[in-house]
């Protein structure tokens, strides 16, 4: 299957058969997470892989009524971590060690303490909680390609769920996303058409 074969045929599953997911499939998955791109490679993501029982049923308790994820065999908390923005400085030295803006004058830029980004609280959650929706798309493109279906979710009580993983204050949980080999065949379902999103070419 190549990318554009998981973009088209990607569906939200919401009933899953029973069949276990190999510990192999799920480093698979975590793999694929691991491989996305963030801000200057601050890598924000954090997985907690919940496959009990107990902890799905739980886990389904702390949802807005999306009782179908207790019957999916794996479902992924998948969390921001904030102080990884502290870390910043050592990830763009990194960064320059590796080469990544060789003959661009953008380490010099990045180095200069000046150009920090200044961002308050609630737009550092989302830049970090940006980053992290990239590693969950990566991970649910290749879990399609593997064959497996997922659904991104986004109705649960943060607090309850926080509480649930005993989660410090500097974690926050971006997405549950239940995986699990389908059991539907939905439609491709609506878009808007093309000349809705695409303003033009200038
Ligand atoms: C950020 C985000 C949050 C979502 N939250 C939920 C959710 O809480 N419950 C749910 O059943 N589906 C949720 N969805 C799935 C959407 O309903 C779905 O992607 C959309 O209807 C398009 O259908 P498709 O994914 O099958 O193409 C969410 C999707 C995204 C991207």
């Amino acid at each position: 299957m190549d990318v554009k074969e998981a973009i088209v045929t990607r569906r939200s599953i919401r009933k899953f058969k029973e069949t276990p997911i190999d510990k192999l499939i799920l480093q698979e998955l975590l793999e694929a997470a691991r491989l996305a791109p963030s801000g200057t490679n601050i890598q924000p993501w954090r997985f907690i892989a919940v496959t009990s029982l107990e902890m799905k049923a739980k886990l389904k308790e702390c949802t807005i009524g999306m009782k179908f994820i207790e019957q999916a065999p794996l479902i992924m908390v998948c969390c921001a971590d904030l102080t990884a923005v502290d870390k910043r400085s050592e990830r763009i030295s990194e960064l320059v060690e590796s080469g990544a803006f060789a003959g661009t004058g953008i380490d010099t830029i990045l180095t200069d303490s000046q150009n920090k980004p200044q961002r308050d609280g609630a737009a550092q959650l989302a830049y970090v909680n940006l980053n992290v929706a990239i590693a969950i798309e990566h991970m649910i493109l290749r879990g399609v390609e593997l064959g497996l279906g997922s659904c991104w979710l986004m109705l649960f009580r943060q607090s309850k769920v926080k509480e649930l993983f005993k989660l410090p204050d500097t974690m926050y949980v971006t997405a549950l996303v239940p995986f699990g080999y389908p059991d539907q065949e939905p439609e491709a379902r609506p878009r808007l058409p093309l000349e809705n999103i695409y303003l033009g070419e200038v």
